[in-house]
């Protein structure tokens, strides 16, 4: 496995790559710290390109929460291993003065109501950060795919968003959220979680299949009840944050007063301070 640490360095890779034959490159960018809901993203790269790239960058201008960044989990060694042992073609560690030539600042994008609603209202600016570094980070790797996991559903939203706004020459593919045994979603913050949160945790994603279960019949303000219920259990555990109902393709709350018509999709999304961790999950239920 090639690893990157300059821009140079990864151009040249790429060079030679082409040079050798036709290629497709397909990326997996990271913020690190990577677990198997990581690793399904590589995975399907790999199937789908005759190459694969995971960059590996915390990206400062995402973060709208300093304590946040200083406690982002960083496992460098970890992560170059277990991208070795699924045979990834090269990992590329970016230098921020390359992402950013401009400095370390997010650009503005007309994001929308993506801005506003659940993790654009509840983060300011966290998606202009997150479409600044991934329109950069494109435009140095040059994939034909890029893949994104749909744990952060929103997140895949916005990264259409930039990269219809901008016409970039990219395919971008959203993966199915990996989970633990448990139910509980993968994510590098669940490092972050004390024996008893963990143990908590997976309420999370129980209240989502029961919502799916049990959505005909009930307005969405009762089902939110309900699962809110279910998450909080009596330990006092997980505080949820909030949990919203939103139309799948542009996310727009849905009405919650009366009893949903049979058949209409929905897109349900938790998020949960548990301890130290803020934990994210939705499913379409
Ligand atoms: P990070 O949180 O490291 O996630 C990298 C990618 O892995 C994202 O597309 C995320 O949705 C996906 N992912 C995380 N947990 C997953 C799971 N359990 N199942 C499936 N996919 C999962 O998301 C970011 O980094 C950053 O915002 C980034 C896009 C790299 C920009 O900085």
């Amino acid at each position: 496995m090639h690893i990157l640490h300059s821009l140079s360095d990864l151009q040249s890779r790429c060079a030679h790559w082409r040079a050798e034959s036709v290629i497709t490159i397909g990326f997996v960018p990271t913020m690190g710290a990577l677990h198997e809901g990581h690793m399904s993203l590589v995975h399907r790269a790999q199937r789908e390109n005759t190459r694969c790239i995971v960059s590996i960058y915390v990206n400062p201008t995402q973060f709208n929460n300093p304590t946040d960044l200083a406690s982002y989990p960083q496992k460098t060694e970890e992560d170059v291993r277990m991208l070795q042992a699924a045979g990834c073609d090269a990992v590329y560690f970016p230098q921020a003065a390359e992402l950013y030539p401009q400095g370390m600042q997010a650009k503005q994008y007309d994001l929308g109501r993506l801005e506003e609603l659940m993790e654009g209202g509840a983060r300011p600016g966290h998606y202009q950060g997150v479409a600044t570094v991934v329109e950069s980070l494109l435009a140095h790797v040059q994939p034909a795919k890029a893949y994104f996991g749909l744990k952060d559903y929103q997140q895949v939203a916005v990264i259409r968003r930039m990269c219809t706004l901008l016409q970039l020459p990219v395919t971008i593919v959203a993966c199915p959220t990996a989970r633990a045994m448990s139910g509980l979603a993968l994510s590098s913050r669940n490092a972050l979680l004390s024996e008893a949160h963990g143990l908590a945790a997976p309420r999370i994603y129980q209240s989502l299949q029961w919502a799916a279960l049990n959505r005909d019949g009930f307005p969405l303000s009762k089902l939110r009840e309900a699962m809110l219920e279910k998450i909080q259990g009596t330990d006092g555990l997980l505080r949820v944050e909030y949990i919203a109902f939103g139309d799948p393709a542009s996310l727009e709350p849905l009405d919650e007063t009366c009893a949903l018509p049979m058949n209409t999709p929905v897109q349900a999304f938790v998020v949960t301070q548990a301890g130290a961790a803020r934990l994210i999950d939705n499913e379409a239920i």
